[in-house]
């Protein structure tokens, strides 16, 4: 009898069990921490990210930076344009963020709060792509951080101290946030995009107010996979990929099914030029393959139950994150089929990540909405 005739198909229910297990829907997640850039680049961001992700959290330290009211409002409406361009289903919703300066007043983070932002972002000085007009210290800020606290807004934090040994930025930044959830004890605070044992701990025995997002590449890959054969640039990012007992902590964060940890793809697009030269710009652009490959890597790691309704990867996608913002529970639904998928070598001119390599899930396109 050969293999693919009805008869086989009405006779035996094998492999209608294998059909039924060729698609998963989950709730679509929201990306918490995502930089779309500016132009061109924007365009592609939005495009690369279409259909997979909810609610995306846009960070402000674009040139010249989202940190006025002024900027804010010409900002979004790029943003908008660019979106206007997908299909309405594939377009999910952005939620918006300004960058903390120095000599930055309350009443100008009073106008920003009006107009919907849900979080400042606070870059210290020097730390990473465009900041180095960051603060120096929490207390430099310290009238937009009270103005924050007493307007419910979320401090989001880079959280690393680029005066340290680069290994070690993340661990030796958080004492001054220990400082600043004393010191700010209605202030809901974000460490961003964790890469280190040290600050998972951190986070688990912080109060409830505190919550972390952790990316697909901190999840994924060591610096074995940036470094330990060639350099990688499309891997390098800050705060950079640590070791795999670090990347071992930021899983079992996962699963450990803390409502406090939550995806942020920390998306963060450059052209290939500026990854593959001399002087390699951070960042990785993770917006066209995080969620598969977190869906992959978590089947793998914790089977089936890993992708059952309500599991605790599902709700660090989806769910957590929400809960934490205080913005409404995650309501549409994300299809992925399990097809093989060979992730293209550039997209728009930017390399994403995992470039060349064979993804197991792929995401289909169309928005399904929760009947509930
Ligand atoms: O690697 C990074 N790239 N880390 C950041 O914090 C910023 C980002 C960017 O904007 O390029
Ligand atoms: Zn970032």
């Amino acid at each position: 009898m050969s293999v693919g005739s009805a008869v086989d198909v009405q006779t035996q229910p094998k492999p209608l069990v294998m059909q039924e297990a060729e698609f998963i829907e989950i709730p679509m997640p929201d990306d918490m921490h995502v930089h779309l850039r500016q132009g061109d680049m924007l365009r592609h961001a939005v495009r690369a990210q279409a259909g997979q992700v909810g609610r995306f959290l846009v960070m402000p330290n674009t040139l010249p930076p989202v940190s006025s009211l002024e900027r804010l409002v010409a900002y979004r409406d790029e943003v908008e344009r660019a979106l206007a361009e997908l299909p309405p289903e594939a377009r999910g919703e952005p939620l918006y963020t300004f960058k903390i300066l120095p000599g930055m007043r309350a009443d100008e983070v009073l106008a920003l709060a009006q107009t919907g932002v849900v979080a400042g972002k606070y870059y210290p000085a020097g730390a990473t792509t465009n900041a180095a007009d960051g603060p120096r210290s929490f207390e430099e800020v310290a009238e937009v951080l009270e103005a924050m606290q007493e307007t419910g807004l979320v401090l989001s934090i880079h959280g690393e101290d680029p005066d340290a040994p680069v290994f070690e930025r993340e661990r030796t930044f958080l004492p001054q946030v220990e400082r600043l959830l004393s010191r700010y004890p209605r202030l809901r605070v974000v460490l961003e995009h964790l890469s280190d044992a040290a600050s998972v701990e951190f986070v688990q025995q912080g109060p409830e107010r505190l919550g972390a997002t952790i990316t697909a590449h901190h999840l994924l890959f060591t610096l074995e996979d940036m470094m330990g054969s060639s350099f990688n640039p499309h891997l390098y990012c800050k705060p950079v990929l640590k070791t795999a007992r670090d990347r071992e902590a930021l899983r079992m964060a996962v699963l450990s099914g803390s409502h406090r940890f939550f995806f942020g793809s920390d998306s963060a697009p450059h052209p290939k030029a500026k990854k593959e030269c001399a002087a390699t710009a951070s960042g990785v652009f993770a917006a066209p393959t995080a969620v598969p490959a977190l869906v992959e890597l978590f089947e793998t790691l914790g089977g089936p139950a890993s992708l059952a309704p309500g599991s605790a990867f599902l709700r660090f996608l989806a769910g957590n994150s929400a809960a934490f913002y205080g913005i409404p529970a995650p309501y549409r639904r994300l299809t992925l089929v399990r097809r093989q998928w060979v992730v293209p070598a550039e997209i728009g001119d930017v390399v994403p990540m995992l470039a060349g390599h064979t993804l197991a899930w792929q995401p289909v396109r169309g928005t399904r909405y929760a009947s509930a």
